[in-house]
């Protein structure tokens, strides 16, 4: 997931120490209950300093305690690995080797050196009806998986956004085969790189592959609902051009902060394109600079513009040009200057029986598959709300209600 959002106020750099040391004191104390759990962190292959809690999970979910095993081992191990953006070979090449131990046809796509997409499939047509895809790369910076006192939430990087989301993928889709419910040609798994930072990994995806799917499930931080849409961007640069003079004699010069300030203001009062799921379009004045000295009537002035689109992307420049007519002097003195890619708002299929809805802040790869697509669908365990901070976790509960409503969301796609 793209952070639209402000992220919440991190726990600080003391208070996350002295809570490790807290559970690496308290993990030792569990160490004797932790060997007689099978789900234990500390009996899984790559023992972490941090862990000894047991895992525990509510049990309403109709995923066996088997899967539920395997899940959790996948998950760790998928943590256990960082992959910030750039980073991500070495997640690649483990998940490559998970899924073809499971009898998956497994090929990496290569982005540049170093870097590569995971398409894995069964037996030999990668042209599949549909994908079920999400990210393996991460923001930083890496922090190993724990797991907290009560069992309750796995902590680490990534935990959330998005190996939760991969290995409750790879956990359902491996269910399916299993039970004969997929079979050649209905699906392909997809993981892509940089979705992070500038969405390398989709966008390569989607100018090399030759692909056709009817649906597309996007895995993403939900909170186990069905995102509803998200809002598009448009960007750009207000450059006000004056001519300075001594401040003393401002009618020898044109003020460009003066021009400036006037067109904010006519923005700032201009109604922008409204949807009745995403709401208003909004933009933010995020940078904004000019002028030289005190005392002298300012040439130059600028001002970054970023318009959160809910509507009528297209309606943009002439809703700017509108406000330019309308300042003084504004037509002659004010360019505008969009150099910056923008992307229409998103859309998702939400209304499918069982599922509550959610509407998102933030961006996801759904816009970098451009190629026609009947369905699209945004579903993922987690919260949005922890997954880039200090403290980031899933809640096993929600982990495992995953790997179920990825059952249902396949089905039903099929
Ligand atoms: C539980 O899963 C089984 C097998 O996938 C399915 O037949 C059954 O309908 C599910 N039950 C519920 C309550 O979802
Ligand atoms: C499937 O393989 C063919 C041949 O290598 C390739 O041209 C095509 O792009 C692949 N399709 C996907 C979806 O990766
Ligand atoms: C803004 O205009 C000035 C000339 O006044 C020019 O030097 C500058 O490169 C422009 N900025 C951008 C971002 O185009
Ligand atoms: C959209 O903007 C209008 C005008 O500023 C405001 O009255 C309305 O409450 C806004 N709607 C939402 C959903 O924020």
């Amino acid at each position: 997931m793209k952070t639209f959002l402000p992220q919440p106020t991190n726990t600080t750099t003391m208070q996350q120490s002295f809570l490790v040391s807290l559970l690496s004191l308290a993990s030792i104390c569990s160490l004797a209950h932790a060997f007689l759990n099978p789900l234990n962190f500390q009996l899984q292959q790559q023992p972490i300093a941090t862990s000894g809690f047991k895992l525990r999970y509510s049990d309403s979910h109709n995923v066996s305690a088997e899967t539920i095993a395997e899940l959790f081992h996948l998950h760790k191990s998928l943590i256990a690995i960082p992959s910030v953006t750039y980073e991500e070979a070495a997640i690649a090449f483990h998940l490559k080797k998970y899924l073809v131990s499971k009898g998956l046809t497994v090929d990496l796509q290569q982005i540049e050196p170093n870097r590569y997409n995971v398409l894995a499939y069964i037996g030999s047509n990668n042209e599949t009806r549909t994908l079920l895809t999400t990210h393996i790369d991460t923001v930083p910076p890496y922090f190993a998986p724990y797991v907290s006192p009560d069992g309750l939430k796995i902590y680490g990087r990534s935990s959330c956004d998005a190996k939760g989301s991969i290995s409750s993928q790879v956990t359902a889709f491996l269910d399916l085969v299993q039970s004969n419910d997929l079979q050649e040609g209905d699906m392909s798994l997809l993981f892509v790189v940089g979705e992070e930072k500038g969405g390398h990994g989709m966008e390569f995806f989607n100018a090399h592959s030759n692909y056709n799917y009817e649906s597309v499930i996007f895995g993403e931080p939900t909170e186990n609902k069905l995102g509803v849409g998200h809002k598009g961007g448009y960007a750009g640069v207000v450059n006000v051009t004056g001519v300075a003079s001594h401040s003393g004699y401002p009618e020898l010069g044109v003020d460009a902060v003066k021009i400036l300030v006037e067109f904010l203001y006519h923005l700032q009062n201009t109604q922008l394109p409204y949807n009745e799921l995403l709401g208003n379009t909004t933009v933010n004045v995020g940078l904004i600079e000019g002028g030289v000295a005190f005392n002298v009537v300012p040439a130059h002035a600028s001002a970054g513009l970023f318009f959160r689109v809910a509507a009528g992307l297209d309606k943009i420049p002439a809703i700017i040009d509108d406000c330019i007519a309308k300042t003084s002097g504004g037509k002659e003195h004010i360019e505008f200057i969009n150099n910056y890619p923008s992307s229409d708002p998103m859309f998702f299929d939400f209304e499918i029986p069982g599922f509550d809805s959610i509407v998102l802040g933030y961006g996801t790869d759904a816009m970098r598959l451009t190629k026609n697509i009947n369905r699209k669908i945004l579903y993922g365990p987690g919260s949005i709300l922890v997954a880039h901070g200090a403290n980031e976790f899933i809640e096993t509960d929600s982990l495992i209600k995953a790997v179920d409503d990825y059952k249902k969301l396949i089905k039903y796609v099929l």
